[in-house]
Protein backbone atom coordinates (compact mmCIF):
# COMPACT_ATOMS: atom_id res chain seq x y z
CA UNK A 1 0.00 0.00 0.00
CA UNK A 2 2.58 2.41 1.31
CA UNK A 3 4.95 1.30 -1.76
CA UNK A 4 2.44 2.14 -4.52
CA UNK A 5 1.39 5.47 -2.91
CA UNK A 6 4.92 6.24 -2.59
CA UNK A 7 4.91 5.03 -6.75
CA UNK A 8 2.10 7.63 -7.54
CA UNK A 9 3.79 10.18 -5.23
CA UNK A 10 6.64 10.24 -7.43
CA UNK A 11 5.01 9.67 -11.04
CA UNK A 12 2.80 12.96 -9.54
CA UNK A 13 6.07 14.98 -9.14
CA UNK A 14 7.56 13.30 -12.23
CA UNK A 15 4.55 14.34 -14.35
CA UNK A 16 4.64 18.09 -12.84
CA UNK A 17 8.45 18.71 -13.06
CA UNK A 18 7.74 17.28 -17.29
CA UNK A 19 4.76 19.94 -17.37
CA UNK A 20 6.63 22.92 -15.71
CA UNK A 21 9.96 22.01 -17.98
CA UNK A 22 7.42 22.17 -21.32
CA UNK A 23 5.60 25.54 -19.71
CA UNK A 24 9.21 27.34 -19.14
CA UNK A 25 10.09 26.19 -22.52
CA UNK A 26 6.96 27.46 -24.24
CA UNK A 27 7.43 30.77 -22.58
CA UNK A 28 11.69 31.04 -23.69
CA UNK A 29 10.13 30.10 -27.15
CA UNK A 30 7.39 32.98 -27.10
CA UNK A 31 10.05 35.42 -25.68
CA UNK A 32 12.74 34.21 -28.36
CA UNK A 33 10.11 35.51 -30.73
CA UNK A 34 8.96 38.56 -29.96
CA UNK A 35 12.77 39.20 -29.24
CA UNK A 36 13.05 38.11 -32.76
CA UNK A 37 10.48 40.02 -34.17
CA UNK A 38 11.80 42.41 -36.54
CA UNK A 39 11.85 45.70 -35.33
CA UNK A 40 10.35 47.62 -38.63
CA UNK A 41 6.82 46.71 -38.27
CA UNK A 42 6.43 48.28 -34.76
CA UNK A 43 8.25 51.27 -35.55
CA UNK A 44 6.63 51.61 -39.02
CA UNK A 45 2.79 51.02 -37.31
CA UNK A 46 3.65 53.64 -34.83
CA UNK A 47 4.81 55.96 -37.81
CA UNK A 48 3.13 55.16 -40.89
CA UNK A 49 0.06 57.31 -39.34
CA UNK A 50 1.89 60.41 -39.62
CA UNK A 51 1.99 60.28 -43.60
CA UNK A 52 -0.80 63.08 -44.45
CA UNK A 53 -0.89 66.17 -47.18
CA UNK A 54 2.06 68.90 -47.22
CA UNK A 55 2.82 71.96 -48.84
CA UNK A 56 6.96 72.60 -48.89
CA UNK A 57 8.08 75.66 -50.27
CA UNK A 58 11.80 76.71 -51.72
CA UNK A 59 11.74 79.83 -52.06
CA UNK A 60 10.79 80.00 -55.58
CA UNK A 61 7.66 77.28 -55.72
CA UNK A 62 5.59 75.70 -53.00
CA UNK A 63 4.09 72.21 -54.08
CA UNK A 64 1.44 70.84 -52.83
CA UNK A 65 1.39 67.36 -52.52
CA UNK A 66 -2.64 66.32 -51.52
CA UNK A 67 -2.35 62.89 -50.35
CA UNK A 68 -6.01 62.05 -50.73
CA UNK A 69 -5.07 62.20 -54.42
CA UNK A 70 -1.70 60.11 -54.09
CA UNK A 71 -3.83 57.39 -51.73
CA UNK A 72 -6.48 56.95 -54.70
CA UNK A 73 -4.09 56.86 -57.87
CA UNK A 74 -1.14 55.18 -55.97
CA UNK A 75 -2.46 53.40 -52.70
CA UNK A 76 0.38 51.22 -52.46
CA UNK A 77 3.15 52.86 -52.43
CA UNK A 78 1.56 54.91 -49.07
CA UNK A 79 0.18 52.19 -47.49
CA UNK A 80 3.42 49.22 -48.26
CA UNK A 81 5.28 48.38 -44.84
CA UNK A 82 8.63 47.21 -45.46
CA UNK A 83 9.18 43.97 -44.93
CA UNK A 84 12.23 42.47 -46.11
CA UNK A 85 12.86 39.06 -47.36
CA UNK A 86 17.04 38.58 -47.40
CA UNK A 87 19.48 40.75 -45.49
CA UNK A 88 22.30 41.39 -46.06
CA UNK A 89 26.32 39.98 -44.13
CA UNK A 90 26.66 43.20 -41.51
CA UNK A 91 29.25 41.81 -39.81
CA UNK A 92 32.34 43.15 -41.56
CA UNK A 93 31.10 46.28 -41.87
CA UNK A 94 29.76 46.55 -38.22
CA UNK A 95 32.73 45.53 -36.68
CA UNK A 96 35.03 47.60 -38.70
CA UNK A 97 36.56 50.82 -36.87
CA UNK A 98 37.12 52.37 -40.47
CA UNK A 99 34.18 55.09 -41.41
CA UNK A 100 31.83 52.65 -44.05
CA UNK A 101 30.36 53.85 -47.08
CA UNK A 102 27.34 51.89 -48.41
CA UNK A 103 27.26 51.64 -52.53
CA UNK A 104 23.13 50.84 -52.29
CA UNK A 105 23.07 49.69 -55.70
CA UNK A 106 18.74 49.36 -57.07
CA UNK A 107 18.95 45.87 -59.13
CA UNK A 108 16.32 43.34 -60.77
CA UNK A 109 15.78 39.76 -60.22
CA UNK A 110 16.59 38.77 -63.86
CA UNK A 111 19.78 41.26 -64.37
CA UNK A 112 22.10 38.90 -62.50
CA UNK A 113 24.52 39.14 -65.14
CA UNK A 114 24.74 43.25 -64.48
CA UNK A 115 25.15 42.14 -61.07
CA UNK A 116 27.98 39.74 -61.26
CA UNK A 117 30.15 42.93 -63.61
CA UNK A 118 29.99 45.14 -61.37
CA UNK A 119 30.96 42.58 -58.39
CA UNK A 120 33.94 41.95 -61.25
CA UNK A 121 34.78 45.71 -60.46
CA UNK A 122 33.95 48.12 -58.27
CA UNK A 123 30.72 46.46 -56.07
CA UNK A 124 33.34 44.57 -53.58
CA UNK A 125 33.03 44.99 -50.25
CA UNK A 126 37.29 46.16 -49.29
CA UNK A 127 38.96 49.05 -48.32
CA UNK A 128 38.97 51.82 -50.19
CA UNK A 129 41.77 54.37 -48.67
CA UNK A 130 40.51 54.07 -45.80
CA UNK A 131 37.12 53.59 -46.42
CA UNK A 132 35.32 50.06 -45.41
CA UNK A 133 33.24 49.80 -48.68
CA UNK A 134 30.16 47.72 -48.25
CA UNK A 135 27.99 47.39 -51.47
CA UNK A 136 24.12 46.08 -51.09
CA UNK A 137 21.74 45.60 -53.62
CA UNK A 138 17.85 46.80 -53.68
CA UNK A 139 16.31 44.28 -55.13
CA UNK A 140 12.16 43.60 -54.70
CA UNK A 141 10.26 40.64 -55.85
CA UNK A 142 8.91 39.06 -59.36
CA UNK A 143 6.51 36.27 -60.46
CA UNK A 144 9.45 34.34 -62.04
CA UNK A 145 10.56 31.77 -59.49
CA UNK A 146 13.86 31.04 -61.43
CA UNK A 147 14.70 34.98 -60.89
CA UNK A 148 13.76 34.78 -57.03
CA UNK A 149 16.18 31.47 -56.31
CA UNK A 150 18.91 32.94 -58.24
CA UNK A 151 18.87 36.45 -56.06
CA UNK A 152 18.48 33.69 -52.86
CA UNK A 153 21.47 32.11 -54.07
CA UNK A 154 23.23 35.13 -54.84
CA UNK A 155 22.79 36.30 -51.20
CA UNK A 156 23.88 33.01 -49.51
CA UNK A 157 27.28 33.28 -51.85
CA UNK A 158 28.22 36.98 -51.46
CA UNK A 159 25.99 38.48 -48.69
CA UNK A 160 25.06 41.93 -50.74
CA UNK A 161 21.38 41.50 -50.93
CA UNK A 162 18.75 43.25 -49.58
CA UNK A 163 15.18 42.59 -50.94
CA UNK A 164 11.69 43.48 -49.71
CA UNK A 165 8.56 41.32 -50.73
CA UNK A 166 7.15 44.32 -52.92
CA UNK A 167 7.11 43.44 -57.00
CA UNK A 168 9.16 45.11 -58.92
CA UNK A 169 7.78 48.00 -60.86
CA UNK A 170 8.84 51.30 -62.39
CA UNK A 171 6.42 53.48 -59.65
CA UNK A 172 7.47 51.05 -56.99
CA UNK A 173 11.63 52.01 -57.28
CA UNK A 174 9.87 55.05 -54.32
CA UNK A 175 9.78 52.53 -52.11
CA UNK A 176 13.17 50.89 -52.25
CA UNK A 177 14.16 54.69 -51.58
CA UNK A 178 12.00 54.73 -48.41
CA UNK A 179 12.31 50.92 -46.95
CA UNK A 180 15.87 51.77 -47.47
CA UNK A 181 15.85 54.71 -45.25
CA UNK A 182 14.05 52.40 -42.82
CA UNK A 183 16.84 49.62 -43.03
CA UNK A 184 19.15 51.94 -42.64
CA UNK A 185 18.11 54.12 -39.25
CA UNK A 186 17.25 50.70 -37.99
CA UNK A 187 19.90 48.32 -38.55
CA UNK A 188 22.99 50.69 -38.87
CA UNK A 189 24.60 52.03 -35.91
CA UNK A 190 26.40 54.57 -38.26
CA UNK A 191 27.54 54.69 -42.10
CA UNK A 192 29.49 57.73 -42.96
CA UNK A 193 28.37 58.06 -46.39
CA UNK A 194 26.00 56.40 -48.84
CA UNK A 195 26.05 56.24 -52.81
CA UNK A 196 23.23 55.57 -54.57
CA UNK A 197 22.93 54.42 -57.96
CA UNK A 198 22.28 51.50 -60.92
CA UNK A 199 23.66 48.20 -61.98
CA UNK A 200 24.16 49.50 -65.39
CA UNK A 201 27.12 52.18 -64.71
CA UNK A 202 30.51 52.51 -63.78
CA UNK A 203 31.08 53.99 -60.26
CA UNK A 204 34.84 54.61 -59.07
CA UNK A 205 34.92 54.22 -55.16
CA UNK A 206 38.35 55.71 -55.02
CA UNK A 207 37.25 58.85 -56.28
CA UNK A 208 34.28 58.85 -54.66
CA UNK A 209 36.22 58.78 -51.22
CA UNK A 210 38.53 61.26 -52.79
CA UNK A 211 35.45 63.84 -53.02
CA UNK A 212 34.03 62.84 -50.01
CA UNK A 213 37.41 63.61 -48.23
CA UNK A 214 37.50 67.18 -49.99
CA UNK A 215 33.55 68.20 -50.08
CA UNK A 216 31.87 65.74 -47.60
CA UNK A 217 32.06 67.36 -44.63
CA UNK A 218 28.51 69.36 -44.21
CA UNK A 219 25.73 67.08 -42.36
CA UNK A 220 23.33 68.30 -44.37
CA UNK A 221 24.39 68.31 -48.07
CA UNK A 222 23.98 65.91 -50.61
CA UNK A 223 25.63 65.30 -53.77
CA UNK A 224 24.84 64.63 -57.36
CA UNK A 225 24.19 66.31 -60.81
CA UNK A 226 21.41 68.87 -59.72
CA UNK A 227 18.25 68.73 -61.46
CA UNK A 228 16.75 72.06 -61.37
CA UNK A 229 13.29 73.01 -61.40
CA UNK A 230 12.75 70.38 -63.63
CA UNK A 231 9.20 70.36 -66.18
CA UNK A 232 6.85 67.92 -65.19
CA UNK A 233 6.58 65.62 -67.81
CA UNK A 234 2.65 64.60 -69.01
CA UNK A 235 3.26 61.90 -71.36
CA UNK A 236 6.35 58.69 -72.03
CA UNK A 237 7.45 56.61 -69.27
CA UNK A 238 8.08 59.50 -66.68
CA UNK A 239 4.43 61.14 -66.74
CA UNK A 240 2.61 62.38 -63.78
CA UNK A 241 -1.22 62.98 -64.67
CA UNK A 242 -2.44 66.81 -63.68
CA UNK A 243 -4.50 65.15 -60.94
CA UNK A 244 -2.16 63.94 -58.55
CA UNK A 245 0.60 66.62 -59.32
CA UNK A 246 -0.92 70.11 -60.57
CA UNK A 247 2.33 72.24 -60.50
CA UNK A 248 4.80 72.26 -63.83
CA UNK A 249 7.72 71.79 -61.91
CA UNK A 250 9.68 69.64 -59.94
CA UNK A 251 11.89 71.15 -56.84
CA UNK A 252 15.14 70.48 -57.47
CA UNK A 253 16.26 66.64 -57.15
CA UNK A 254 19.63 64.78 -57.28
CA UNK A 255 19.48 62.81 -60.91
CA UNK A 256 18.91 59.18 -59.87
CA UNK A 257 21.98 57.60 -62.17
CA UNK A 258 24.10 58.11 -59.06
CA UNK A 259 24.29 60.63 -55.83
CA UNK A 260 25.92 60.48 -52.66
CA UNK A 261 24.69 61.52 -49.18
CA UNK A 262 25.93 61.50 -45.82
CA UNK A 263 24.59 59.08 -42.92
CA UNK A 264 23.76 62.12 -40.65
CA UNK A 265 21.04 63.03 -43.30
CA UNK A 266 19.34 59.56 -43.34
CA UNK A 267 17.45 60.08 -39.93
CA UNK A 268 16.07 63.30 -41.31
CA UNK A 269 15.15 61.97 -44.40
CA UNK A 270 13.14 59.04 -42.85
CA UNK A 271 11.77 61.09 -40.88
CA UNK A 272 10.85 63.02 -44.04
CA UNK A 273 9.65 59.51 -45.48
CA UNK A 274 6.95 58.97 -42.60
CA UNK A 275 5.28 62.63 -42.96
CA UNK A 276 4.62 63.52 -46.49
CA UNK A 277 3.22 61.21 -49.69
CA UNK A 278 5.41 58.75 -51.66
CA UNK A 279 6.37 60.11 -54.93
CA UNK A 280 5.87 57.35 -58.12
CA UNK A 281 8.84 58.65 -59.38
CA UNK A 282 11.89 57.79 -57.30
CA UNK A 283 14.37 60.55 -57.72
CA UNK A 284 11.80 63.43 -57.78
CA UNK A 285 10.45 61.67 -54.09
CA UNK A 286 14.17 62.05 -52.73
CA UNK A 287 14.01 65.62 -53.66
CA UNK A 288 10.69 65.84 -51.68
CA UNK A 289 12.24 64.16 -49.10
CA UNK A 290 15.31 66.44 -49.11
CA UNK A 291 13.11 69.58 -48.84
CA UNK A 292 11.00 68.55 -46.25
CA UNK A 293 14.14 67.45 -44.36
CA UNK A 294 15.96 71.08 -45.00
CA UNK A 295 18.74 69.42 -46.86
CA UNK A 296 21.05 71.24 -49.29
CA UNK A 297 22.82 70.67 -52.53
CA UNK A 298 26.29 70.13 -54.16
CA UNK A 299 26.55 69.52 -57.67
CA UNK A 300 29.06 68.03 -59.15
CA UNK A 301 29.52 67.53 -63.32
CA UNK A 302 31.66 64.36 -62.26
CA UNK A 303 28.49 62.81 -61.42
CA UNK A 304 27.86 61.91 -65.07
CA UNK A 305 24.45 60.36 -65.28
CA UNK A 306 23.75 61.16 -69.13
CA UNK A 307 27.07 58.86 -69.89
CA UNK A 308 30.19 59.67 -71.24
CA UNK A 309 32.87 58.86 -74.02
CA UNK A 310 35.86 56.24 -73.21
CA UNK A 311 38.43 58.23 -72.19
CA UNK A 312 40.76 56.94 -69.34
CA UNK A 313 41.78 59.89 -67.72
CA UNK A 314 38.39 61.26 -67.33
CA UNK A 315 37.46 57.53 -66.01
CA UNK A 316 39.49 57.71 -63.64
CA UNK A 317 38.31 61.52 -61.89
CA UNK A 318 34.44 60.30 -63.09
CA UNK A 319 32.39 59.11 -59.62
CA UNK A 320 30.14 57.92 -62.11
CA UNK A 321 29.54 57.10 -65.47
CA UNK A 322 25.26 55.93 -65.76
CA UNK A 323 24.52 53.67 -68.55
CA UNK A 324 27.14 50.97 -69.45
CA UNK A 325 26.41 47.03 -69.45
CA UNK A 326 28.53 43.96 -68.25
CA UNK A 327 30.75 43.78 -70.86
CA UNK A 328 31.80 47.20 -71.61
CA UNK A 329 31.89 47.64 -67.80
CA UNK A 330 34.56 45.20 -67.25
CA UNK A 331 36.93 46.18 -70.36
CA UNK A 332 36.57 49.89 -69.07
CA UNK A 333 37.12 49.15 -65.81
CA UNK A 334 40.23 47.24 -66.88
CA UNK A 335 41.71 50.24 -69.13
CA UNK A 336 41.36 52.10 -66.23
CA UNK A 337 43.37 50.23 -63.53
CA UNK A 338 45.82 49.52 -65.92
CA UNK A 339 45.71 53.22 -66.68
CA UNK A 340 46.23 54.07 -63.18
CA UNK A 341 48.82 51.47 -62.74
CA UNK A 342 50.94 52.69 -65.50
CA UNK A 343 50.82 56.09 -63.64
CA UNK A 344 51.70 54.50 -60.16
CA UNK A 345 48.73 55.39 -58.49
CA UNK A 346 47.72 51.83 -56.80
CA UNK A 347 45.48 49.22 -58.32
CA UNK A 348 43.02 47.14 -57.36
C1 LIG B 1 -1.71 73.63 -48.45
O1 LIG B 1 -2.09 74.79 -49.13
C2 LIG B 1 -3.43 74.75 -49.65
C3 LIG B 1 -3.68 75.97 -50.51
O2 LIG B 1 -3.16 77.13 -49.91
C4 LIG B 1 -4.40 74.64 -48.46
O3 LIG B 1 -5.71 74.56 -48.95
C5 LIG B 1 -4.08 73.37 -47.69
O4 LIG B 1 -4.87 73.27 -46.54
C6 LIG B 1 -2.61 73.33 -47.26
N1 LIG B 1 -2.33 72.00 -46.76
C7 LIG B 1 -1.55 71.77 -45.72
C8 LIG B 1 -1.35 70.36 -45.33
O5 LIG B 1 -1.00 72.67 -45.09
C1 LIG C 1 -7.18 67.09 -52.34
O1 LIG C 1 -7.81 66.17 -53.20
C2 LIG C 1 -9.17 65.93 -52.89
C3 LIG C 1 -9.70 64.88 -53.86
O2 LIG C 1 -8.96 63.71 -53.78
C4 LIG C 1 -9.96 67.20 -52.99
O3 LIG C 1 -11.30 66.96 -52.62
C5 LIG C 1 -9.34 68.27 -52.09
O4 LIG C 1 -9.99 69.50 -52.28
C6 LIG C 1 -7.86 68.43 -52.39
N1 LIG C 1 -7.26 69.34 -51.42
C7 LIG C 1 -6.55 70.40 -51.77
C8 LIG C 1 -6.02 71.25 -50.64
O5 LIG C 1 -6.30 70.69 -52.92
C1 LIG D 1 4.11 47.32 -56.79
O1 LIG D 1 4.05 46.21 -55.94
C2 LIG D 1 2.76 45.75 -55.70
C3 LIG D 1 2.80 44.66 -54.66
O2 LIG D 1 3.77 43.72 -54.94
C4 LIG D 1 2.12 45.26 -56.98
O3 LIG D 1 0.80 44.86 -56.75
C5 LIG D 1 2.13 46.40 -57.99
O4 LIG D 1 1.70 45.94 -59.23
C6 LIG D 1 3.51 46.98 -58.12
N1 LIG D 1 3.42 48.22 -58.89
C7 LIG D 1 3.99 48.41 -60.04
C8 LIG D 1 3.80 49.73 -60.68
O5 LIG D 1 4.63 47.55 -60.57
C1 LIG E 1 16.73 75.21 -43.01
O1 LIG E 1 18.15 75.27 -43.04
C2 LIG E 1 18.67 76.58 -43.09
C3 LIG E 1 20.18 76.45 -43.17
O2 LIG E 1 20.55 75.58 -44.18
C4 LIG E 1 18.24 77.36 -41.86
O3 LIG E 1 18.69 78.69 -41.98
C5 LIG E 1 16.71 77.33 -41.76
O4 LIG E 1 16.30 77.94 -40.56
C6 LIG E 1 16.19 75.92 -41.81
N1 LIG E 1 14.72 75.95 -41.86
C7 LIG E 1 13.96 75.13 -41.17
C8 LIG E 1 12.50 75.28 -41.35
O5 LIG E 1 14.42 74.32 -40.38
C1 LIG F 1 41.03 62.56 -72.72
O1 LIG F 1 40.70 63.69 -71.92
C2 LIG F 1 41.81 64.55 -71.67
C3 LIG F 1 41.35 65.66 -70.78
O2 LIG F 1 40.63 65.19 -69.68
C4 LIG F 1 42.36 65.07 -72.97
O3 LIG F 1 43.52 65.87 -72.71
C5 LIG F 1 42.70 63.94 -73.90
O4 LIG F 1 43.07 64.44 -75.16
C6 LIG F 1 41.51 63.00 -74.07
N1 LIG F 1 41.94 61.85 -74.82
C7 LIG F 1 41.31 61.45 -75.92
C8 LIG F 1 41.85 60.23 -76.58
O5 LIG F 1 40.32 62.02 -76.35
Amino acid sequence: MGAIVHRRFVFLIGTTLVSIAILVTRIWITSQEIRHQPRTQHLDLTLSAFRDSANLSDGLYTYHLNMSQFQSDFPYLQTYKCSVTLTPQKEQMLGNPKPVLIMAIKSHPRSGARRSAVRQTWAREVEVEGYWVKPIFLIAHTEVSGQMKLVALESREFGDILQWDFNEGHHNLSLKERCFLEWVTIELLHVEFIFKGDDDEYVNPKAIVHYIKEHGSSPNTLHGNLQCHSAVMRSSKYAISKTVYPLHKYPNFLSGGGFLFPGTSVKYLHEAAQKIPVFPLDDVYFGFLALAANLTYRHDRRFYVWGLAFNASKYQEALVVHGIGPELLIKIWTKVQSAQCKEGQGCW
